[in-house]
């Protein structure tokens, strides 16, 4: 019989809600139709937000926001982007479909959206093509409470108060689409650029991000915290889930069964990526001060045939719910090191929480996996064991179970499951020591493999109540179905 030991007494880290977090750029339809239509749609929108998309991101508790890339962070120019609607200067966006960006969504829209859906904000500035003055004013200009250039222009524009920025990042994949940099090239430029990010709001600090490493890129990470780890609140990292190669990715519909466990089986890969990159990140932080920031992760397939190729619009399967839990429950387990976590990206792009067609609406499996680890926001990691055998399919070794468990300020124990076979029910005692469970509330998401939601059929996956289990005085027997995801609030 598998077994989980969960001791409720001991706990291992704060589980900080930004890793949860997510991901907009401009790319495709992810602000431009995804978040917002413009003041003048006839879709729902308040100040130009789609109604409906800011409920559902308040629904799953979206904790911060990053915007407004990617790599368009590096050819984007903040002023472009602010002030009367009409006179705004469109560009072209060279590396998403080569379409004309207007610049109607710009920094006031962004912090608008924040506002509406009442979460934090990740902005990353552009070093690629810009300039460290560039940067400074934009800072100036969100930040500054009072007399200045920057801080009159904004009020000018019709924002009297200074905003809240959180995160900021400087620069995007500087090894790539940022500016083809080496890390010893980038480093420097990263001390200089941040220096003059300036803390004008003593109430609220900005939290400075290293461009990381290109997933396995592990000199990338030991460069950067050797040259510049004092002067960082965060080093990121991007790792995506693509089931074959960068060439054929693979389809997001329609795939097999070894397609699926060969994307289960590189997605886990984000398990020895933390590790590795942590231990370097050890060696110049072992207070673990400087949060590994996870800012684009998720699944990239082959785009939807017949959709415009720079879009990277991909449908989202059960599969990709699985792989949203595997990785939210690694994060969980790492939350020493790991301060945020940005999946790519939010509406309409790539592992889309959210796919909207004109007026309509549809949340993915992904989505419902965010809602059932919501619950895991500013919990306390709980110590916790699990022994249960990895099981073998083809040439496919993984666990027959993963899990994370947290305890909330109230006393609640969160724990999140994942059967990740296609065939096998999992039976699982679990062991809640120190706590006597008087009150559990299960639910799951669970399907085939390739179940999803589509305009026409928008039910077909969403989360369920979770029933298959028996409380005991020191626990609770579970037993998962296949493809399976579920939570368990125990009290
Ligand atoms: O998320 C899509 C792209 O992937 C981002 O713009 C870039 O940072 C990464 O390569």
């Amino acid at each position: 019989m598998n077994q989980l030991l969960i001791n409720t007494k001991v706990t291992k880290g704060h589980i900080r809600k930004e890793i949860q977090g997510h991901f907009s750029e401009h790319l495709g339809r992810c602000i431009y139709g995804g978040l917002y239509v413009g003041e003048n749609s006839e879709i729902p929108n308040e100040n130009g937000m789609r109604k409906d998309v800011v409920q559902a991101l308040r629904d799953v508790q979206l904790p911060v926001l990053r915007w407004p890339g990617g790599c368009f962070a590096d050819e984007y120019h903040w002023k472009d982007g602010v002030g009367p609607k009409e006179t705004r200067k469109k560009m072209v966006n060279t590396h998403w479909g080569g379409v004309t960006e207007d610049n109607s969504f710009g920094t006031h829209e962004f912090f608008e959206l924040c506002r509406q859906i009442g979460c934090e904000t990740y902005i990353t500035g552009n070093v690629g093509s810009g300039t460290v003055q560039e940067m400074n004013e934009w800072v100036e200009y969100m930040t500054f409470d009072g007399i200045s250039p920057m801080a009159d222009w904004r009020k000018q524009h019709g924002h009297e108060a200074p905003w809240t920025v959180d995160f900021f990042g400087v620069g995007n994949e500087p090894w790539g689409c940022g500016g083809n940099m080496t890390a010893e090239y980038y480093a420097n430029e990263y001390r200089r650029y941040q220096t003059y990010i300036r803390q004008y709001r003593k109430d609220a600090k900005i939290k400075k991000i290293a461009a990381g490493p290109n997933a396995d890129d592990y000199k990338w990470t030991e460069t950067l915290m050797k040259n510049a780890g004092k002067m960082m609140d965060g080093l990121s990292l991007h790792y995506y889930t693509v089931p074959h190669d960068w060439k054929h990715k693979g389809s997001a519909l329609g795939f097999t069964r070894e397609d699926y466990y060969e994307t289960l089986k590189k997605t886990l890969f984000m398990e020895e990526l933390l590790s590795r990159h942590g231990a370097i990140m050890d060696q110049y932080d072992p207070e673990k001060k400087v949060g590994l920031i996870v800012d684009e992760w998720g699944t990239w397939f082959d785009v939807e045939e017949g959709t415009n190729p720079g879009f990277l619009y991909q449908q989202n399967t059960m599969r990709d719910a699985m792989v949203a839990a595997l990785n939210l429950n690694i994060f969980n387990k790492h939350c020493d090191r790991v301060h945020m976590a940005n999946i790519a990206q939010l509406v309409n792009v790539l592992q889309a929480l959210i796919l909207t067609e004109g007026p309509d609406m549809i949340l993915t499996p992904t989505y419902f996996v965010f809602k059932l680890f919501k619950d895991h926001q500013e919990n306390e990691l709980l110590d916790s064991h699990l022994l249960a055998p990895d099981f073998t399919e083809g040439k496919f070794t993984l666990p027959s179970i993963q899990e994370s468990c947290s305890i909330a300020p109230d006393g609640t124990v969160h724990v999140t499951l994942v059967n990740p076979s296609l065939d096998e029910i999992q039976d699982l005692d679990i062991q809640t020591q120190g706590l006597s469970p008087r009150h559990v509330v299960g639910r799951m998401v669970t399907g085939n493999m390739d179940d999803h939601n589509t305009f026409d059929q928008p039910d077909a996956v969403e989360d369920q109540p979770f029933v298959s289990f028996t409380v005991k005085p020191d626990g609770l027997a579970v037993s998962l179905p296949p493809c399976s995801v579920v939570h368990l609030a125990i009290k």
